[in-house]
């Protein structure tokens, strides 16, 4: 097993297989050269004067849908990530642009604070611009440029990860406690772009290590990471479905939550129990069973000895979050059910809000090519589409990039 040390050392981002084209796979390489030229060919400017952040996308490896509710998680960061890189301007202006969609937008800055939201991806900028008002930190001209290589609305903490990396090019080095810039990162999602998420994404875009898990305490925010094992690979799985009404699905499930606390009369979930959860009434009962056994299954996760141990926990994970949770889809089902049947798997379940998105498929890493090839080919041929396949390595928290 390679040192911790070793594993910090390692530069991630220099090279990344986003995914495949007409069969053949092709790399992007962002390195953080190439990420200001592309900064200085659309924005102009010479020399050392455009900054690069990143902040990392996320998996969970145990733990879903247990944040907002005071739980336990243990979720990995990516070595897919959002970039974003900043200059300055003489306009008065905050000007972006998107590589992934080619949008640009621009405010004045005076304007930022009475801005409405566009229900797009621009939002999460403004929002986070707000609450850096808000908490009273001045936000400059600036021309900002987003680029992203974890997919977006996978499942795989994109939105957090963009509105890290915007905070961090916001501040453009003056300095922010991390649970500061955690709980304004939160912040900015719940109030502006208005969704009630939790906050596992934005903790672990900040205070993963690399090569590790991140076994994170919802009700305390402190946390503990542990080695993950190479012999174990990680990879996420892209139903390529992608639902509308999958944020009001999650909004729902957070009230249905909130409903079942609200008639236990206890401050959280994390406090219920399985014979409380009996007394509640038959439709919040499977919503409030999902979080209390999941909660035991983050704790037996940590506990497990052997990988395939810690596979089953993830089985019966994906049937808790589909028949207790109702969070699954016929996609995501399809990909657990091809894993259990691929050899070399350990285990499989869906990860992030789910309703569309990924799996997290726990991979013996002499078995990966092999599982690659079967998972491809089985869901091609189960759904007529081509899935989306990350090998992801546990990766470092945000900062930015020399
Ligand atoms: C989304 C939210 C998180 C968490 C997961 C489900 O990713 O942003 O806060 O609730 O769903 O575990």
């Amino acid at each position: 097993m390679v040192s911790r040390e070793e594993l910090l050392s390692r530069d991630y981002e220099r090279t990344r297989r986003i995914g495949r084209s007409k069969g053949r796979e092709f790399a992007l390489v962002l390195t953080t050269e190439s990420l200001r030229d592309a900064h200085r060919r659309k924005w102009g400017g010479s020399g050392g004067d455009v900054a690069v952040y990143r902040a990392p996308g996320r998996i969970t490896l145990m733990g879903e849908h247990t944040d907002y509710t005071g739980g336990l998680a243990l979720p990995v960061a990516l070595d897919l990530a959002c970039f974003v890189t900043r200059s300055k301007n003489a306009s008065g202006e905050l000007r972006v642009v998107s590589e992934n969609n080619g949008e640009e937008r621009r405010w004045p800055i005076s304007a930022l604070p009475v801005v409405r939201p566009m229900q797009d991806w621009s939002d999460y900028i403004v929002g986070v611009a707000k609450e850096l008002f808000r908490a009273g930190y001045a936000v400059e001209p600036a021309n900002l440029r987003v680029q992203a290589t974890v997919p977006v609305g996978a499942g795989l903490g994109s939105s957090a990860a963009l509105t890290v990396a915007t905070a961090l090019a916001l501040l453009d080095g003056r300095s922010m406690e991390p649970l500061e810039l955690i709980r304004l990162c939160r912040r900015a999602e719940n109030r502006f772009v208005g969704v009630p998420c939790g906050v596992m994404d934005p903790y672990v875009a900040v205070k993963a290590e690399a090569g590790t898990m991140l076994a994170l305490d919802c009700r305390t925010l402190e946390n503990r990471t542990a080695l993950w094992p190479e012999e174990v690979a990680i990879y996420a799985v892209d139903s390529m479905v992608r639902r509308e009404w999958g944020r009001s699905a999650y909004r729902q499930r957070v009230a249905e939550c909130a409903a079942a606390e609200a008639a236990l009369g206890v401050p959280s979930l994390r406090e219920a129990t399985l014979a409380q959860v009996a007394t509640l009434p038959e439709e919040l009962q499977g919503r409030a069973r999902h979080v209390v056994t999941e909660n035991a299954r983050v704790q037996a996760f940590q506990a497990a000895r052997t990988a395939a141990e810690r596979g089953e926990i993830c089985y019966a994970s994906h049937a808790s979050l589909r028949d207790d949770y109702a969070a699954s889809c016929p996609g995501l089902d399809t990909l657990v059910e091809l894993a259990r049947g691929i050899e070399g798997v350990y285990g499989a379940r869906m990860t992030g809000g789910g309703f569309g998105g990924c799996t997290v498929n726990l991979v013996d890493s002499a078995a990966a090519p092999q599982f690659e090839e079967a998972i491809r080919e089985g869901f091609a041929k189960a759904f007529g589409v081509e899935p989306g396949v990350y090998r992801v390595a546990p990766s470092a928290g945000a900062g930015p990039q020399l």
